[in-house]
């Protein structure tokens, strides 16, 4: 008999599974598909990275890592801390786990009581409601549309605070619409956060470095907050690095304890090889990072000016991460080659169906109306892809 937990049960199930279903269908039937649904830089991980691996066996890293990680590793991301964003954590306040995703999961696990309230800004990537209901908190979630860029207002968020509230969940550079809060836009939140010391600032700054403003401010260089705020960050983004799963917190101490004892009853240390290869990603030269960011910056360019050539969308000019998310409402309650689009997960589906173009729908983030955009791909991906939804649009 199966018998499957209650906690399992309330989550999810993977919202892009429908669309990767069909996709391989058609896939099968000889189809041309073209994936804008990615969340994956597509460039190979840097060679000098993959040799550190290769040295790390031949040194034989092979055995259980220390359950934070080794210690150059978390020196090696303190320095990248203090050099990079101007901010203080020692190597001792620093959790290297399986990803970032980890971290999060195991910072919300570490200080979410049943019903303690968690903010969430939407659109919001997809994984952060589904780790709060593991802690059984309550998701609190302030809409930003396009109209305000995506960006929650201090107003929004004041709103948005009462006595069970533990945490603000924020993202910048975000998935998944791309959109950066700049210094003073950060600077007016924390005006609003440090009339609440009960709340901790959890900033996910995965995607840092794929940033087109020219400047990056960490939510930790604040110091009305320094001292309540967590950092999640990792080389999957910026070092083309997704499969070898190495992610940090940098927390306050006892949170940062707090999340090494859940982690060393969970998962242990993260893979001992993998964190060799993330302390070169740390320590070597950083101009394979900035080559990425460039490569995206031009196709984010690209991206912008052929989806604002599409009729019925509204798009706005994401500034970093390498996603677009354009407001498709104007398809909502049309009907295109004789099928009737109800929401967003329709018209994903008719881009899927009619233009073999896969992407992912607003919804999955909490904002229904749009649909997510994933440019890592080649620019003649990006061009065929808008060729073919014009044409599935057209008629
Ligand atoms: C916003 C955001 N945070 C965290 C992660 C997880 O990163 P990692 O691969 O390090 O687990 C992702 C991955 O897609 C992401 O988009």
């Amino acid at each position: 008999m199966e018998h499957i937990s209650q906690r399992v049960q309330s989550l999810a199930q993977s919202a892009t599974l429908a669309m990767s279903q069909k996709s391989a269908e058609l896939k099968a039937q000889g189809a041309d598909m073209i994936n804008l649904s990615i969340g994956e830089p597509d460039f190979n991980t840097p060679e000098h990275i993959k040799e550190a691996a290769k040295r790390a066996i031949d040194e034989n890293y092979t055995y259980y890592s220390p359950v934070p990680g080794f210690m150059p590793l978390r020196r090696a991301i303190s320095q990248k801390l203090k050099t990079e964003n101007g901010v203080d954590y020692a190597p001792e306040q620093i959790v290297v786990s399986g990803g970032a995703k980890q971290s999060l999961c195991n910072v919300i696990l570490s200080c979410i009581n049943p019903g303690d309230e968690v903010i969430i800004p939407v659109p919001a990537w997809v994984s952060y409601v589904e780790m709060v209901k593991l802690a059984e908190g309550k998701s609190v979630l302030v809409p930003a549309a396009i109209d305000q860029d995506f960006k929650i207002t201090p107003e929004q968020l004041r709103a948005a605070i009462t006595e069970r509230t533990r945490m603000l969940l924020l993202c910048s550079p975000s998935n998944p619409t791309g959109s950066v809060y700049s210094k003073a836009e950060l600077q007016a939140l924390v005006d609003v956060l440090k009339d609440y010391p009960q709340i901790i600032v959890m900033a996910d700054e995965i995607y840092e470095h794929i940033n087109f403003t020219g400047s990056f401010t960490s939510m930790a260089s604040f110091p009305e907050i320094a001292d309540r705020t967590v950092l999640i960050n990792g080389v999957s983004k910026a070092y083309a690095m997704t499969g070898w799963r190495i992610g940090f917190c940098a927390a306050p101490l006892w949170l940062a304890k707090a999340t090494n004892k859940l982690q060393g009853q969970y998962t242990s240390g993260a893979s001992s090889i993998a964190q060799k290869a993330a302390e070169a990603a740390y320590t070597g030269s950083q101009q394979c990072v900035e080559d990425m960011r460039q490569a995206f910056e031009r196709r984010r360019d690209l991206i912008v000016d052929l989806a604002s050539k599409v009729p019925g969308w509204k798009v706005n000019k994401p500034q970093g991460a390498f996603y677009l998310f354009p407001d498709v409402s104007h398809y909502i309650g049309k009907t295109l080659r004789g099928k009737k689009i109800e929401n967003d997960g329709d018209f994903a589906m008719y881009l899927l169906e009619n233009a073999h173009v896969a992407t992912v729908a607003g919804s999955a983030f909490c904002m229904p109306g749009y649909i997510r955009l994933s440019y890592a791909t080649s620019d003649e991906n990006i061009r065929k892809a808008f060729d073919r939804i014009q044409k599935a649009l057209a008629d």
